[in-house]
């Protein structure tokens, strides 16, 4: 053990000065792992903080908003493109909309079934573990589509233009979708580390240590966290780089546009929409995010 510790810990110094981003783990937490995803279940339903879904009442407040922004209504057909364990989609489903809510997570995905059962709308929702990335919904007709908290920033540019493709061959012509980015003015672009100590959370259930490093890689415009975890009954360490690629709000217009949504050149078309911050609404990290509708062409 004490050998293993060692190794951990020269591995730790020997790190690479600068991250490669999207080299490991394709830049992600590793959501898709059983033992990790049972984990963050758990910090999805911790009501004292927001960082993995938000807390009940702020999620309220954005279910009020997309009803009205995404024109939805009973009946709706929606599609929840990393949907989690499924807080949005249930309520959706509770107001009379069919849901598809797609994930990779299986504890997520797991939750998100109880609990459509247990409110009584299983009959309205189909939750699927599956990479985003593989989604095969064309032609569904959905009417709507969501891709919130900057999960489309996670993947790398190519990936996420695809998904974009594969969310408006999902939709009607019409339908529209809400994607949830950074406000690349707010993103935290000062390099820094930190350090902390526990026994229970995110990155294990016996002590461990947590060296973390944010950088910022301006040339591609990504930031990325690198977190080094070392289990300390065991000696194994786990490395994890999350990667964020930062869009300008022009780029997320282009993007949308080359995926099949309206120009706001097309006759009748005001194009996509953007809405700093939510439209004001009171979240508490709300200036932190740019909303953007877009409409299937
Ligand atoms: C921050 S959580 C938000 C979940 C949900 N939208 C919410 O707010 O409650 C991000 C989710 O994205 C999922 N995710 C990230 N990348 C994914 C991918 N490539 N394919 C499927 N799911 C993905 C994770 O499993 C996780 O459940």
């Amino acid at each position: 053990m004490t050998i293993q510790i060692s190794k951990a810990l020269w591995h730790i110094y020997n790190r690479a000065a600068r991250p490669y981003p999207w080299q490991l783990h394709a830049g992600n937490l590793p959501w898709d792992d059983p033992a990790f995803s049972a984990r963050m279940l758990r910090e999805h339903l911790d009501e004292s903080h927001g960082a993995a879904s938000r807390q009940t009442a702020e999620r309220a407040k954005q279910i009020e908003w997309l009803w009205a922004n995404l024109g939805l209504q009973a009946g709706s057909r929606l599609l929840d493109i990393t949907c989690g364990p499924g807080l949005y989609a249930v309520e959706f489903a509770r107001r009379g909309c069919h849901v598809t809510g797609i994930d990779f997570g299986p504890a997520a995905i797991a939750y998100a079934q109880e609990l459509a059962a247990a409110q009584d709308v299983a009959n309205r929702c189909t939750f699927i573990q599956q990479d985003v990335r593989q989604m095969a919904q064309d032609g569904a007709d959905f009417d709507a589509a969501l891709l919130l908290y900057g999960q489309l920033a996670v993947m790398p540019k190519s990936d996420a233009q695809d998904v974009l493709v594969r969310a408006a061959r999902a939709l009607r012509p019409g339908g529209r979708i809400c994607l949830e980015l950074l406000n690349p003015e707010k993103v935290d672009k000062k390099e820094s580390n930190w350090w902390f100590t526990d026994n229970t959370g995110l990155w294990g259930d016996a002590p461990f240590l947590h060296l973390g490093e944010r950088f910022w890689l301006a040339e591609e415009q990504v930031s990325v966290e690198r977190y080094h975890i070392l289990h300390l009954e065991t000696g194994v360490l786990d490395v994890v780089e999350l990667c964020d690629q930062v869009y300008q709000p022009e780029e997320i217009q282009q993007m949308l546009e080359a995926a099949g949504f309206t120009a706001a050149s097309a006759p009748h078309s005001a194009g996509v929409t953007i809405h700093p911050a939510w439209d004001n609404l009171p979240l508490y990290d709300a200036a932190e995010w740019i909303v953007y509708v877009g409409v299937k062409g």
